[in-house]
């Protein structure tokens, strides 16, 4: 079925409704509006007619394309005034009764070929079906907010979902310039599932006081998030993200991967949402003084005998590049069993997920690099039990290499290592489990939550194996199933 042009009815003019809206009308719709509240409707118009005037004085737009645009919508106070559209796109509130209901009384209003769409963030779309004399007509699509920013829409099939039906959608979308991915109905779809150990590990580190909040954001930053995750959680509102995480976990029967925190929840309970209510993870009051990094020591010139650059792959080649272009004399072992730098019989070794003090005395770890060139915060740790020496001196090499160490307690994984191969683990099991496609993966986390890069992505620049070990790492000192491996990557 081709929507395209097609008469459309928006339910729902809050933040969601009203960027649904604004997106149909510009790609040409006829688009009629709905809200229960009296003069929302009118409201979001007001706002979009707001935004046109804004764009209009950037001019990207000009004052007859908004007119147009706007000519094209209507309010309406009754469903049965829509009963012609061939699309709903529903984005009422997130109850289950209320959206169920909602769509019987459609299906009683509009003809047997109109389309039903929800733009639900967590409810299950089969189970908003069940009840519908025609379920395979309902399908979800799932826009990101801001919705005329954010370029992801997933189509989201539940059991009854017909194919025909989900891929109306899609084109659809394509027509109205977004980038659409298929899901399959699971908890979170797929942007908010994969997405959950980008906070859990790092709220999991925090609780455990391997490092503080504004470590944890550096180093996370420094391999290509716009965002730390304290940084993000405390943008989104730590109640909508404490939200998400428990409706996730509930529906996958309490997995101890998506377990949320009690770390956040004390915030949530404390009414310190983030940003909106001016204190979160940071402070966002006028004279707030917040956590600041570490200073990192500057760099003196080392004293040694013997380096040797060990392990094959970019980070030797990197390690390299930097002891040449800095003068120092070295050899290269390239059948090593790890990469990195050995200084007269001290490592410092890139982590494989093992701690430091588990693999010797004089021993240091440090964060995987999945950005060479520029890289500039680096989480490192050291075993227990080395010398007060190199406990300095090999973060004396990692200021040499071209870093900036910031030292954290000794854990598995350290936190880039820890957070990239929990991302990647959850992906393999959504894939697995038939949820989405590695390229509809790929793009739902760099079009849904920006990120740098897709989960396969860096699975194809760290490898299976590595990503194996880090979890195994993490599996074996935690205990548990948090960290139990994807049959993808074995
Ligand atoms: P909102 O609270 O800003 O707006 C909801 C609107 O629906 C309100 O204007 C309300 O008066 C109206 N409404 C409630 N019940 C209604 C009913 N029975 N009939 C007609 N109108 C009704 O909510 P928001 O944030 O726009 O969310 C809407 C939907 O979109 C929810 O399902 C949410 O989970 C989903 N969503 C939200 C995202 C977000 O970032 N806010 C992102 C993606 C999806």
């Amino acid at each position: 079925m081709d929507l395209k042009n097609q008469p459309l009815l928006v339910i729902g003019a809050g933040i969601m409704g009203a960027g649904i809206l604004q997106i149909a009308a510009q790609a040409g719709h006829t688009v009629f509006i709905f809200d229960q509240k009296p003069g929302a409707a009118e409201q979001a118009i007001e706002n979009i007619n707001k935004t046109f005037q804004n764009l209009i004085k950037k001019e990207k737009i000009t004052s007859e394309d908004a007119n147009v645009t706007l000519s094209r919508i209507s309010v309406i106070k009754s469903l049965q005034e829509a009963s012609s559209v061939k699309l709903v796109i529903e984005a009422i509130i997130e109850k289950l009764e209320v959206k169920r209901a909602l769509f019987k009384e459609l299906e009683t209003i509009v003809s047997k070929d109109c389309v039903l769409a929800t733009n639900t963030s967590s409810i299950s779309v089969t189970a908003i079906a069940n009840g519908l004399s025609n379920p395979q007509r309902l399908v979800g699509m799932h826009f990101f907010n801001p919705v005329p920013l954010m370029k992801l829409v997933e189509v989201v099939s539940g059991l009854e979902t017909s194919k025909e039906i989900a891929e109306s959608i899609f084109n659809l979308s394509i027509t109205w310039n977004k980038t659409p991915v298929h899901a399959k109905s699971t908890p979170g779809f797929i942007v908010n599932r994969i997405a959950r150990p980008f906070y859990a590990e790092a709220l999991a580190l925090v609780q455990e006081q391997t490092a503080p909040i504004q470590v944890i954001d550096a180093c996370i930053k420094a391999v290509g998030f716009r965002m730390g995750p304290f940084e993000l959680m405390d943008l989104i509102g730590l109640d909508t993200n404490f939200a998400v995480t428990s409706t996730v976990y509930e529906a996958f029967f309490f997995d101890s991967r998506f377990r949320p925190s009690i770390v956040q929840k004390e915030l949530v309970d404390g009414g310190l949402f983030g940003r909106k209510t001016g204190k979160g993870f940071y402070d966002y009051s006028e004279n707030a003084s917040n956590p600041t990094l570490p200073l990192v020591a500057e760099k003196y010139t080392p004293i040694y005998k013997n380096l040797v650059v060990h392990g094959n792959g970019n980070i030797k080649k990197f390690i390299s590049e930097q002891l040449k272009e800095n003068n120092f004399t070295f050899s290269e072992n390239s059948n090593s069993e790890w990469n990195g730098l050995e200084v007269d019989g001290f490592q410092l070794r890139e982590t494989t997920g093992q701690t430091a003090s588990s693999l010797g005395s004089n021993v240091a770890v440090f964060d995987i690099c999945v950005k060479t060139e520029g890289q500039p915060y680096l989480a490192w740790a050291c075993s227990k039990t080395a010398s007060a020496q190199w406990q300095v001196d090999a973060s004396n090499w990692l200021l040499h290499l071209g870093f900036k160490p910031l030292r954290v307690e000794d854990r598995p994984g350290l936190i880039v290592a820890r957070t990239l191969s929990m991302l990647v683990n959850e992906a393999c099991d959504a894939v697995t489990q038939g949820v989405c496609s590695v390229e509809a993966t790929n793009q739902a986390m760099k079009l849904g939550v920006n990120y740098p890069a897709g989960p396969f992505e860096w699975l194809e620049q760290i490898s299976s194996k590595n990503v194996r070990e880090v979890l195994n790492a993490l599996d074996s000192f935690y205990r548990g199933e948090r960290y139990r491996t994807s049959p993808l990557l074995n």
